[in-house]
């Protein structure tokens, strides 16, 4: 089973560059025109921040450019919410994010929860988004949801995606926004055939373990988080990304990232200091209110 998983879009209404130069739509299309060797794919998983305005227009247009790649290689397109997307724009444009969901949870939040088979597996999408913030939360709910679809293994195991990851890097940022509530997910997943979980939203490559589960971290589609900076500060910088999941090898899941030639890569997008970042996860993290 093969499957190229991508993250972190970041498309807007508006072709084109944003405020800082990135541009989503560009870097996708720059990725996906690299990727023409890439054959022999049953699923492209888009973990989130599909949208950078959550605006329909830019649902439609990922639709497409996605779905065009997709078709081509006879590949299911699985798509989850990042903190970036709309709820309601998402679902009226991709709806559950699965071609042809098995089962679709639906919270009194909005929140979606799907999953379907795939080469035999089960794939789970999750929706860790809260609205406003940057930091990410499964709900009570949709645990729930998840541990009764999980108390029957699936024949070839189960695989996850949702977009903020339940592991981090000792970086304030990524502790701060990422999924805040990650030890109800371990509970859950304890002991069930849960294997793999894909990830998007810390923009750079990160492997780890959580309970039996690897879980991946695939570097952005519209730009990359660059660690070599002082700690407590943040650049940003150019190079589409993409990851390749293969399982049902030797050694798997086998996981490597390819890179879109862009005469761009590694230059700046935007840099933030140590006090940014501080507003920045003032603004965007839980704060006091959980
Ligand atoms: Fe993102
Ligand atoms: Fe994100």
């Amino acid at each position: 089973m093969r499957i190229l998983h991508l993250s972190d879009v970041h498309i807007s209404r508006i072709d084109g560059p944003d405020a800082d130069g990135a541009d989503g739509t560009a870097a996708l299309r720059r990725m996906l025109g690299e990727l023409v060797h890439l054959r022999d794919l049953d699923a492209l998983v888009i973990t989130g921040d599909v949208a950078d305005d959550g605006s329909r227009e830019a649902y439609t247009r990922i639709r497409e450019i996605v779905g065009d790649f997709a078709r081509e290689r006879s590949a299911a397109v699985f798509y989850t919410t990042g903190n970036h997307d709309e709820r309601g724009a998402f679902a009226e444009v991709l709806g559950s994010g699965h071609e042809r969901p098995e089962t679709v949870y639906e919270g009194p939040a909005g929140e979606r929860a799907a999953a379907s088979t795939v080469g035999g597996r089960r794939l789970i999408t999750l929706d860790s988004l809260v609205p406003g913030k940057g930091y990410g939360w499964l709900s009570r709910a949709q645990l729930d949801w998840l541990a009764d679809l999980l108390s029957a293994p699936a024949p070839l195991g189960t695989l996850l995606a949702f977009h903020h990851p339940p592991i981090a890097l000792d970086v304030e940022v990524q502790r701060e926004l990422g999924l805040r509530n990650a030890q109800e997910l371990a509970d859950v997943i304890r002991g069930t055939d849960v294997e793999l979980i894909l990830c998007g939203h810390f923009h750079l490559q990160l492997l780890g373990r959580f309970e039996q589960s690897t879980v991946w971290v695939t570097p952005g589609v519209a730009s990359r988080v660059d660690l070599t900076v002082r700690p407590g500060s943040e650049r940003v910088v150019h190079g589409p990304s993409a990851s390749l999941v293969r399982l049902d090898v030797p050694h798997g899941p086998l996981i490597h990232t390819l890179h879109a030639r862009d005469p761009r890569m590694g230059e700046t997008v935007y840099e933030a200091d140590e006090e940014q970042m501080r507003e920045v996860i003032a603004k965007l993290g839980p704060g006091s209110g959980r």
